[in-house]
């Protein structure tokens, strides 16, 4: 990762052949007001997104071609440079803080996967040493299909960041996987990982996040709706902030962040084993998953057959696994805890805040539209040691709210 700049921090920004190209001008826009913004257009990209209105957006020429400015080196010069080292576009891929490729074509993620070199934005993203974010686009049947999966995954460990995608309608007219992410979200992530870089240098952090699954047989589970965003979001704004943090994550669909330590688990018992072999080595423990408070008594080998009559189901407690992290926590250790509640929000928090004094207890509202579970957005309610009294998070992002989270958790 590079060091915080005291200087406006620099973007090369790749805008692909995706039919999102076009969201690249708004996005271009909430960028600059925090960074220098310096766009490179692809080919295909071009035919997308009209090169004039990029540099309008960005107040600098766009880059398109490899080639274009370069100097050949006349026959015979004597030790003359390298054509390329003196090309305005490659110069400033040397001092460029990330290159964020957004939206990021199929195509391209290839080409990083394989080490091809065949265009402009390609060879930057060879040539460059900043790290390199991208906000992937394209129908869901091309983000599933196995090619594209390997690559991802291929990406991931080589430390290239992923900002979605959404799930949600396409221009394609399907359903899924594979929107571009808001412009908005992909410009607040950029800007927190430059605002906040360094800040928790040296910190350990446990993150928990999304359900847990707990069989009933080798096809049936009991779980629940999470789908993990909160957990995600804390556990990237963390990491913007330099922490080392480990996820621990039941099954959902969402791309951990590059850069961060993941253990995927499917049930409660396997996410305690989890968190407590990690906690003991942690500065911040944060329990931000949906472990399900019980699991069938009993795991039938073999499916359930149906019946004529009803079925019940005999189930036994999970551990509790925020519970047995406080009784270990040494004094340097910070904890905290969620509590998801349908009805009476406050008082149902801060009744499982006595029983569990973690030293924030987050209350988030869910089974309502447009917050909590599944969904982008949540509003909360904060208990911390360090307040008087208990702070309202109003509906917002999950990034925000991650980001004031963690501002709450600074003050400890
Ligand atoms: C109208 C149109 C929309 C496209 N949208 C996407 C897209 O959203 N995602 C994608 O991966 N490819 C999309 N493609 C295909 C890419 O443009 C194509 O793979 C191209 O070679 C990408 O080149 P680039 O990665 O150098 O920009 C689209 C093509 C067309 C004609």
């Amino acid at each position: 990762m590079s060091e915080t700049p005291h200087r406006k921090p620099r973007i090369l920004l790749g805008v692909t052949g995706s039919i999102a190209a076009y969201k690249s001008l708004e996005l271009v826009k909430y960028l600059k007001s925090s960074a220098e913004v310096r766009v490179v257009l692809t080919a295909a990209g071009s035919r997308l997104v009209p090169e004039n209105e990029l540099k309008k957006a960005s107040g600098f020429p766009v880059w398109t071609s490899l080639f274009k400015g370069a100097t050949p080196i006349k026959p015979g010069t004597p030790g003359g440079s390298h054509p390329l080292a003196v090309v305005p576009h490659i110069e400033y891929a040397k001092t460029a803080d990330l290159i964020l490729i957004a939206p990021a074509t199929a195509d391209i993620l290839g080409k990083l996967v394989q080490g091809l070199a065949d265009d402009l934005l390609s060879t930057l993203c060879l040539y460059a040493s900043c790290p390199i974010w991208a906000a992937p686009a394209m129908n869901v049947r091309m983000w599933n299909h196995p090619a594209v999966v390997s690559n991802r995954k291929i990406l991931l460990a080589r430390g290239v960041s992923f900002l979605g995608p959404d799930n949600g309608h396409l221009a394609c007219g399907e359903v899924g996987d594979g929107r571009f992410a808001e412009p908005r979200e992909i410009a607040f992530q950029v800007e927190s990982h430059f605002r906040h870089f360094g800040e928790w240098t040296g910190k350990k952090v446990l993150v928990a996040a999304g359900p847990t699954r707990e069989p009933l047989d080798p096809v049936r589970v009991i779980t629940n709706h999470s789908s993990g965003k909160m957990g995600y979001a804390l556990a990237q704004a963390a990491l913007n902030r330099g922490a080392e943090v480990i996820l621990v994550s039941g099954p959902t669909r969402l791309i951990p962040p590059a850069g961060i330590k993941t253990y995927w688990v499917e049930t409660a018992e396997e996410m305690r084993n989890r968190v407590h072999r990690n906690f003991p080595k942690s500065d911040i423990l944060i329990m931000a998953a949906a472990v399900s408070d019980y699991r069938p008594s009993r795991v039938s080998k073999t499916k359930l057959k149906k019946t004529s009559g009803g079925l019940t189901l005999r189930l036994r407690k999970n551990p509790d696994i925020l519970a047995e992290a406080l009784k270990n926590k040494k004094s340097s250790q910070i904890i905290v805890g969620f509590s998801a509640e349908t009805d009476h929000l406050a008082q149902n928090a801060l009744n499982k805040w006595k029983k569990k004094p973690c030293d924030i207890l987050v209350a988030n509202q869910v089974g309502k539209k447009g917050s909590g579970f599944g969904t982008d957005r949540n509003e909360i309610l904060v208990f911390s040691r360090k307040n008087p009294k208990p702070l309202w998070f109003k509906n917002d992002l999950k990034s925000r709210l991650a980001e004031k989270l963690l501002d709450e958790i600074n003050k400890f």
